[in-house]
C-alpha cells in the first residue's frame, strides 16, 4: 500500500507522510493470511541460515500483539507446523518492543543452561487493527514478520552482548487496542464499537519514543561495556524516521550507521528490528566481528535494547 493508495482513503498527501513519517509504502496481508502463517515463513529462513532443524529448538517465544486467537499462543501453531516437537512455544506481549523482550528472555534461558537453541520471532498484523479513517494512525503500519535463532555462543567475544527492557505502565491510554479484551464490550456480549481498533495520542508517543528509545540505547551499551564509537550498526525500531534520527543523533552515530526500512515497511511493531537485521545481514552491510546496537520503544509504555556481536 503506497502513499498515494492512502491519499485516496483520508486527507493526506505523499508529501505530508514522507517528511512526517519517512514511510513511502507498506505491505499488507493478503485476505485470510494469519500472524502465524508470517511467523512460520520467517522462523523457516531463521532456521535454514542458522542450520537447525524444527527438533533441535528448545523453546519458541514469540512476541506479537496481532496473534491469531485469543488463545492459544500463536507460538503453538507455528510449533505444530514446524514441527518442533521438542519445544515449548509461548507468546509475549510487549508491543513493538516485543522482539527485544523475546530476546532477552532467549539469551537469559541460554546463559542459564536452561536452553540450547531457541527461536525468537517478532510479527504483526497491525493492518486488521488499523482504523483507515483515521489519518493520524492509518499512514504507519504495515504487516510483517523476522526471526532469528539465537544458540549458545561458541566463541566468547561473539554473540548477544547485553539486553535491556523496561516499562512504564502508567501511559497505557496514549497507545491501545481493546479488541476482544476483558476491559470492553466483547465479553459482555456486546458490538465491539471499533474497540477492535487501535487508537494513539501519536503526538504524546512520538516525544516520550525520542526521550526512550535514546536513554535505552545509551543503557543497552553501558551494560555491554562499550562506547558508541565501537559500534557499527544501530537498528532502531521502525516507527518514524524522524524518531530514528533523534535516536541517531542522542548517540553521535551518522545516519550511514544505521540500517532504515521504515520507507518500504512502514511500522510493523515488533517485526522492525528482526526485519531489518535480516534484511542487513543478508546484503552483506552486517558482517562478522561487527558491533550491533538494536532499540526499540512502543505501546505501555515498553522499551528494549540488545548489543549484539556477530
Ligand atoms: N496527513 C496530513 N495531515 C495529518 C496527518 C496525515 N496523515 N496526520 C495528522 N495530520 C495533521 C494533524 O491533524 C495536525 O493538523 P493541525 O495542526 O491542523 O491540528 C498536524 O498534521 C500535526 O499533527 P501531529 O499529530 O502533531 O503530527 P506529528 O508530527 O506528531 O506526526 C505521527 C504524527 C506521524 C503519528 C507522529 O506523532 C508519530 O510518528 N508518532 C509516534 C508513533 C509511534 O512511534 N508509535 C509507537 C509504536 S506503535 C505500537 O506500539 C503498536
Amino acid at each position: 500500500m503506497t502513499n498515494q493508495d492512502l491519499e485516496k482513503l483520508v486527507d493526506t498527501s505523499d508529501e505530508w507522510i514522507t517528511t512526517r513519517t519517512g514511510i513511502k509504502e507498506r505491505r499488507i496481508i493478503k485476505r485470510g493470511e494469519k500472524t502465524s502463517d508470517y511467523c512460520i515463513r520467517a522462523a523457516r529462513q531463521a532456521m535454514e541460515a542458522a542450520g537447525v532443524v524444527a527438533e533441535e529448538l528448545d523453546y519458541i517465544i514469540l512476541a506479537t500483539i496481532s496473534g491469531d486467537m485469543r488463545f492459544p499462543a500463536t507460538a503453538i501453531f507455528v510449533q505444530a507446523a514446524l514441527g518442533a516437537v521438542n519445544a515449548a512455544a509461548w507468546d509475549i506481549s510487549a508491543t513493538c518492543s516485543g522482539f527485544l523482550f523475546a530476546l532477552h528472555e532467549a539469551e537469559a534461558l541460554i546463559a542459564l543452561g536452561r536452553a540450547k537453541r531457541i527461536l525468537a520471532i517478532g510479527s504483526e498484523l497491525l493492518t486488521p487493527m488499523t482504523d483507515y479513517t483515521d489519518r493520524g494512525t492509518c499512514i504507519l503500519f504495515g504487516d510483517g514478520a523476522g526471526a532469528v535463532v539465537v544458540t549458545e555462543a561458541e566463541d566468547e567475544e561473539r554473540g548477544v552482548l547485553s539486553t535491556y527492557i523496561g516499562t512504564s505502565g502508567d501511559q497505557a491510554d496514549l497507545l491501545y487496542c481493546i479488541g476482544s479484551g476483558t476491559a470492553g464490550s466483547f465479553s459482555s456480549g456486546l458490538a465491539t464499537n471499533g474497540e477492535h481498533l487501535l487508537r494513539m495520542n501519536g503526538n504524546e508517543v512520538f516525544k516520550n519514543a525520542v526521550r526512550t528509545m535514546g536513554k535505552a540505547a545509551v543503557t543497552t551499551l553501558k551494560r555491554a561495556g562499550l562506547n558508541t564509537d565501537e559500534v557499527d550498526w544501530l537498528v532502531p525500531h521502525q516507527a518514524n524516521i524522524r524518531i530514528i534520527e533523534a535516536t541517531a543523533s542522542r548517540l553521535h552515530l551518522p545516519m550511514e550507521k544505521v540500517i532504515v526500512t521504515i520507507h518500504k515497511y512502514g511500522n510493523t511493531s515488533s517485526a522492525s528490528v528482526p526485519t531489518a537485521l535480516d534484511e542487513a545481514r543478508r546484503d552483506g552491510r552486517i558482517r562478522d566481528g561487527q558491533v550491533v546496537l538494536c532499540v526499540a520503544f512502543g505501546g505501555g509504555f515498553t522499551w528494549g535494547g540488545a548489543a549484539i556481536r556477530f
